[in-house]
């Protein structure tokens, strides 16, 4: 029989992982609720209709990455790509604008781009982002990036680049598209294959192509920034200018172009460069998308968001110490010690320890061998003699030392043995 495995690009998370994970779920939630954000929880499939609309038909994810499927004598759906076109749908359908005149919303799942997989690119991966509705900016830009950076950095990423960039309102980047098809129609022919499509289709995605032919003609095309509007100017000003009082690093990139269609004025992008990375060190991306909801059939609203990937920040965090897994195994010698590691295990946990008991009938011996690789800090022993004198021997499993401690007060013993305080 063939073995099943999962589909390609697509992860089990295990519990050893998991820790990690959590963790960071936690702090991003945190953080985004002492910024004013709620949390929404929209469905994983939606109307096919609703990305094409928001995201853009030119773009990579809408002509190539979506799971699309036909429902049964229903409309065709599509397992979500990202979260900012179902936040806007669900914005819309529940008239939300109507109640308020700022929403700040945050989010955090499983989204699905069918990629090539390759370490820190998968098709199904998760994200976490917020959107707010309502507010035209600059200055609320300036704050949610500055978010952004700040979580980054509790999270212990800090080697980190902040690009950033303004496309202008649609009238700037009409001019400036035509500039831009001005600058590379005679170097049409030089062009890589993908660019050269996108000569027609999306000439602004050419700025971001990887092709090595295509470097030096992307080096010397028309900066974006010479084509911005007075009030684009005065835009980008405003969130520079909050960027510079809060003194987050940026770096201007006006060839930053990012891979949905939707974006106008400010953009920006948050690389990594820890090692474990590699090729894919876009941590996390986002900007200003002022058009999407009156392009959905609602009222102009403007509105600005970013998403970051949890699995491209957890390579970026390296093997951070997992602290959900047990710290201490109880092990016990025979049935009687036992009965008595489950009423100690129960106590400890009370406490707020996170224990494992061993209690399948081994020997202690054997144990001690799986204690040893389970990553624990410390092993409780009990056996007759331990229950007989009211004590419990302990040993430490990261690094050395054993000894006997009474069993009566053995929370705050296992407190200091764990340098930490009983919680
Ligand atoms: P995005 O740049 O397409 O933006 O994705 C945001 C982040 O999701 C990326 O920086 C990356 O960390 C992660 N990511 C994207 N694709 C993959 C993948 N195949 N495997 C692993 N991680 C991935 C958006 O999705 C926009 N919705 C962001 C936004 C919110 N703009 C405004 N509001």
């Amino acid at each position: 029989m063939t073995k099943l495995r999962a589909v390609k690009g697509m992860n089990d998370l295990l519990p050893e992982e998991l820790g990690r994970w959590r963790r960071l779920e936690s702090i991003f939630r945190e953080t985004a609720e002492r910024y004013g954000f709620g949390e929404i929880r929209t469905p994983l499939l939606e109307p096919t209709e609703l990305f094409v609309r928001s995201i853009g038909e030119a773009t990579d994810i809408v002509e190539k990455e979506m799971y699309t499927f036909h429902d049964k004598g229903e409309k065709n759906l599509t397992l979500r790509p990202e979260g900012t076109a179902s936040c806007a749908r669900a914005y819309l359908e529940h008239t939300v604008g109507a109640r308020e005149a700022i929403t700040r919303w945050y989010y955090l799942g499983p989204m699905f781009r069918r990629e090539r997989p390759t370490r820190g690119r998968y098709r199904q991966f998760h994200q976490a982002g917020v959107e707010v509705y309502g507010d035209p900016g600059p200055f609320i830009d300036a704050e949610i990036i500055d978010m952004l950076v700040r979580f980054l950095s509790e999270l212990g990423i800090v080697d980190l680049r902040v690009l950033l960039n303004s496309l202008g309102d649609q009238e700037t980047r009409q001019n400036y598209r035509e500039a831009l098809i001005r600058y590379l129609e005679p170097h049409r022919g030089s062009l890589s294959a993908d660019s050269q499509r996108r000569l027609e289709t999306n000439p602004l995605r050419i700025l971001d192509s990887k092709a090595p032919e295509d470097q030096a003609i992307i080096e010397d095309a028309p900066s974006i920034l010479e084509h911005l509007s007075e009030e684009d100017q005065a835009h980008f000003d405003g969130v520079r200018r909050t960027l510079d009082r809060l003194g987050t690093p940026y770096e201007i990139e006006p060839r930053l172009v990012r891979g949905l269609d939707y974006y106008s004025r400010t953009l920006f992008e948050v690389q990594g460069r820890g090692g474990e990375l590699g090729a894919q060190n876009a941590l996390a991306g986002g900007g200003r998308y002022d058009g999407m909801i009156e392009e959905l059939g609602g009222k102009a609203t403007p509105a600005f968001g970013f998403a970051l990937g949890i699995e491209r920040l957890l390579l970026a965090m390296g093997e951070a110490e997992d602290e959900s897994r047990p710290r201490v195994m109880i092990l016990a010698a025979n049935d009687e010690a036992r009965v008595e590691a489950v009423a100690l295990a129960r106590e400890l946990r009370d406490a707020g320890f996170n224990i494992e008991t061993d209690l399948r009938g081994t020997s202690l011996k054997s144990q001690l061998r799986r204690a040893d690789r389970s990553g624990a800090a410390l092993a409780f022993i009990l056996g007759d003699d331990e229950l007989a004198r009211g004590v419990v021997q302990w040993k430490r499993l990261e690094g050395e030392g054993s000894g006997e401690s009474p069993r009566e007060g053995i929370a705050s013993v296992v407190a200091e043995l764990l340098g930490q305080k009983v919680g």
